[in-house]
């Protein structure tokens, strides 16, 4: 796969230095700037980088902390770490490496080569790959033989930190025993674990809980009806929508977006707080839509079709891309019940 990768890197630049007389010799350092293989390690200001630029994977130093984390982000948002591996067990500095032990894990090393975090995978890998996949999942597996590399020995949305991705699953799987969760972080200079978990339930019904340091039950969502947890209305939005899943394998939440040119993601703030924030493409602000409890955007409809609810905007509502307002007049007046029209509108031509 990797040999493969290259050689159509290598084409490709091949192409372009015949075809301009461009000489670049950059590019073959970036081949495969998405795959860490055994030959190479990561330290601070490198990074690895998903195929379609959208996730970046490398080490960052929080707030005005000076320690530092093996952590992942937006390409647009860097400020906006949705994945932090060695979250309780941070560098004391800058001096650190992301690489292989002699049985295929990844490790994280300190200065005196001290392992700072570990992917724990099971088996033994001859021929160690982690590979950032588009979808924000740094998955780790064997290169050696013919075996495909789809049964990953390990991989990250295995093990959420604060933030809730598009494909990754909040709650149970039976066969591999593993539950995941999301746990707010301590403060922005401090990803480590701090007071509030998010978990879901199945006593019954599946219910989606939140939970403080030593097991205080802050608030339930009430059980799912199917549509939506009937505590927390999160159908009330056109853009994002939960998926649950409830089978003899699997007992999950998920978060589906239902248009192309946005993405998702929902994360436990450090006061307990469930937010859900939508990112446009070519846009690098997020925007927070929805949260729970306390939710300006809560009664339905609020923007109308083919709108969005902002939180934290003025104005609140605003058209998915290609569409704009369809009465200006009561969208400047802050009522946007009428939602958006399609900015050319769609004309059948008549011959
Ligand atoms: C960093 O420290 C300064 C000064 O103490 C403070 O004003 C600022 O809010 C801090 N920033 C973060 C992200 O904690
Ligand atoms: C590296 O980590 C080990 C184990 O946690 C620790 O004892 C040692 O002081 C660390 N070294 C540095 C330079 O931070
Ligand atoms: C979900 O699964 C559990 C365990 O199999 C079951 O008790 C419960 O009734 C299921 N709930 C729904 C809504 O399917
Ligand atoms: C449970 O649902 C998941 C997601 O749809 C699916 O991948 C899995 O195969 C299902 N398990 C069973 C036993 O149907």
């Amino acid at each position: 796969m990797e040999l493969e990768l290259r050689r159509e890197h290598l084409q490709t630049v091949a192409r372009i230095t015949f075809s301009n007389f461009i000489i670049v010799p950059a590019i073959s350092l970036s081949l495969a700037a998405d795959t860490l293989g055994t030959n190479r390690c990561i330290s601070y200001g490198e990074t690895l980088v998903s195929s379609d630029l959208t996730f970046k994977l490398g080490f960052f130093t929080p707030g005005n902390s000076s320690m530092s984390y093996l952590g992942m982000w937006y390409k647009v948002s860097p400020e906006t770490v949705v994945w932090v591996a060695n979250r309780n067990n941070p560098l004391a500095d800058r001096d650190g490496v992301l690489t292989f032990n002699n049985v295929g894990n990844l490790v994280v090393l300190n200065e005196s080569n001290a392992v700072v975090w570990s992917s724990k995978s099971s088996r033994i890998l001859r021929n160690p790959v982690a590979h950032l996949l588009n979808s924000g999942n740094l998955v780790l597996w064997d290169n050696s033989g013919s075996s495909t590399h789809e049964a990953y020995s390990w991989q990250s949305f295995d093990y959420l930190s604060d933030t809730l991705l598009v494909g990754m699953k909040l709650g149970l799987n039976f066969r591999t025993g593993l539950e995941h969760h999301l746990t707010s972080w301590t403060s922005t200079d401090d990803p480590s674990r701090g007071d509030f978990t998010y978990t879901y339930k199945i006593d019954g019904l599946p219910q989606i809980e939140v939970v403080s340091k030593g097991s205080v039950k802050v608030y339930r969502t009430g059980p799912w009806n199917g549509v939506a947890f009937s505590g927390a209305s999160m159908e009330a939005n056109s853009v994002v929508n939960p998926v649950i899943v409830n089978n003899s394998t699997d007992a999950y939440l998920t978060i589906k977006t239902l248009k192309e040119d946005i993405t998702a993601k929902v994360v436990i703030s450090r006061d307990g707080i469930i937010e859900c924030h939508l990112l446009k493409s070519g846009s690098t602000e997020w925007d927070l839509i929805y949260s729970f409890p306390h939710d300006p955007c809560d009664s339905y409809g609020q923007c109308g079709s083919n709108g969005v609810c902002r939180v934290n905007q003025r104005p609140r509502c605003l058209c998915l891309q290609g569409f704009k307002p369809k009465s200006r007049d009561e969208w400047d007046m802050l009522n946007s019940t009428e939602g958006c029209i399609r900015k050319i509108p769609f004309v059948a031509t008549a011959f």
